[in-house]
């Protein structure tokens, strides 16, 4: 085996031979292993959470692990799944959607069998997607009401269902443990819980629709609340050496523009009680990595929440493409997108600004995504289409 400094410069050469001409001199900053919490990576690529709608009944078959495998054995460093939705009667919004209980842990131990097999590693994306079930949308338990801070899933419309009382709150808390228990007696490599683009967790943290003057509102601490009890309990359950991501955004899919934080210090009060809670790194979701998060410094949301937190970052948005994700209106994810310049990414990796970095459609349009990077080969990457989005491949 080639050394990775032989290994670095063979990529550097192969890029001035690159036939798109895009400069990739920084390259081998992604292809540096890391270690997440005694989880070794061999690089610093992340497959994004993607909801693929293609686990009828909610069960994960052999299409679904044949198609993470294809990303694991083409150097994807660490796979982050779908969102995938704890055993609570109304986590879930689509019976397309994959379950992490009953009948469908059997199809995600062979998701994992298959990952491990060629030597990659895996994550289940742990889900609830709270007051987002939609009257439109094909889901089981319709007759129940949503759990939710407020019953809103928008700031100005009327509530569609009661507060979630604390008992509610607690079954969910002992869901998202029992997932993560599951998660390791399966073999996956550790869990990321869903905390961002305005699902469960996220629906709380945000002031706009977390009407609550209970300790479960009120205030940052009192928003907060429900996520680090959970994260605790999760944390408590596993124990300490089981590597736990938590997926945060400022951006929502009912408002991109909307802000949990205003400031690096009201992100750092977040990310404080959130890493106290037990969190090893931080999935900062933005739409476009090179936006800065704040006046005044580049740094983007992963940027700063490394330096905040003291913890690992991901960050996510964009990378390798020309277009950035839209999942709203009639056109969603509809978008093709060119390939992008990684040069950008590269300054930020090298300088370590974030540890991972996540990506998303250009790794559905081309399982081989991080392979041709390692090696050079831009010229025959895929760019992303909508039909990418038609079958597992
Ligand atoms: C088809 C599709 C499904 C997605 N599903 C999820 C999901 O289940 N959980 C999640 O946190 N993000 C989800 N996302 C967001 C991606 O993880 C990622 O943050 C986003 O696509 C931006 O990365 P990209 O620009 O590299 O695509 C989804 C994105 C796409 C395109």
């Amino acid at each position: 085996m080639r050394s990775t400094r032989n290994r670095a410069a063979g990529l550097i050469a192969a890029a001035w031979r690159d036939p798109t001409g895009f400069d990739m001199a920084g390259v081998e900053s992604l292809f540096r292993p890391f270690t997440l919490n005694g989880l070794r990576l061999p690089n610093r690529i992340v497959m994004a959470p993607m909801t693929r709608w293609s686990s009828p009944g909610g069960i994960p078959a052999d299409d679904v692990a044949a198609y993470y495998r294809r990303r694991a054995e083409n150097d994807c460093g660490l796979i982050i799944t779908e969102g995938t939705t704890v055993d609570h009667p109304v986590a879930s919004y689509s019976s397309r959607v994959p379950m992490f209980h009953g009948a469908a842990l059997k199809g995600w131990r062979r998701v994992v069998e298959q990952v491990h097999a060629v030597g990659g590693r895996i994550m289940p994306q742990l889900w609830h997607v709270g007051i987002a079930r939609r009257p439109s949308q094909d889901y089981p338990n319709r007759h129940l009401p949503s759990v939710s801070p407020s019953g809103l899933f928008l700031p100005d419309k009327k509530p569609v269902a009661p507060p979630a009382t604390r008992a509610e709150l607690r079954a969910v808390v002992e869901a998202f443990v029992k997932a993560a228990c599951q998660a390791r007696k399966l073999g996956f490599d550790g869990i990321e819980i869903h905390g961002a683009h305005g699902y469960l967790f996220d629906q709380f943290f945000w002031a706009p629709i977390n009407r609550r003057d209970d300790e479960y509102g009120s205030n940052l601490e009192g928003r907060t609340r429900f996520a680090v009890e959970t994260i605790s309990a999760i944390r408590s359950a596993v124990g300490n050496d089981y590597p736990l991501l938590l997926r945060i955004s400022q951006w929502k899919e009912q408002d991109y523009a909307a802000k949990l934080a205003r400031s690096p210090e009201e992100l750092r009060a977040l990310l404080t009680l959130l890493a106290g809670a037990g969190v090893d790194a931080f999935h900062c979701s933005q739409r476009r990595y090179w936006e800065a998060e704040f006046t005044g410094s580049d740094l983007n949301l992963a940027g700063w929440a490394k330096r905040l937190s003291h913890k690992s970052s991901i960050t996510v948005g964009s990378v390798g493409l020309s277009g950035e994700l839209s999942t709203r209106g009639p056109g969603a994810l509809g978008q093709p997108s060119a390939i992008a310049a990684l040069d950008g990414l590269l300054e930020r990796m090298a300088r370590d600004e974030f540890d991972l970095v996540a990506v998303g459609r250009a790794l559905l349009a081309d399982p081989t995504w991080a392979r041709k990077i390692r090696e050079g080969r831009l010229g025959e990457l895929t760019a992303y289409t909508p039909e990418a989005l038609e079958r597992l491949y």
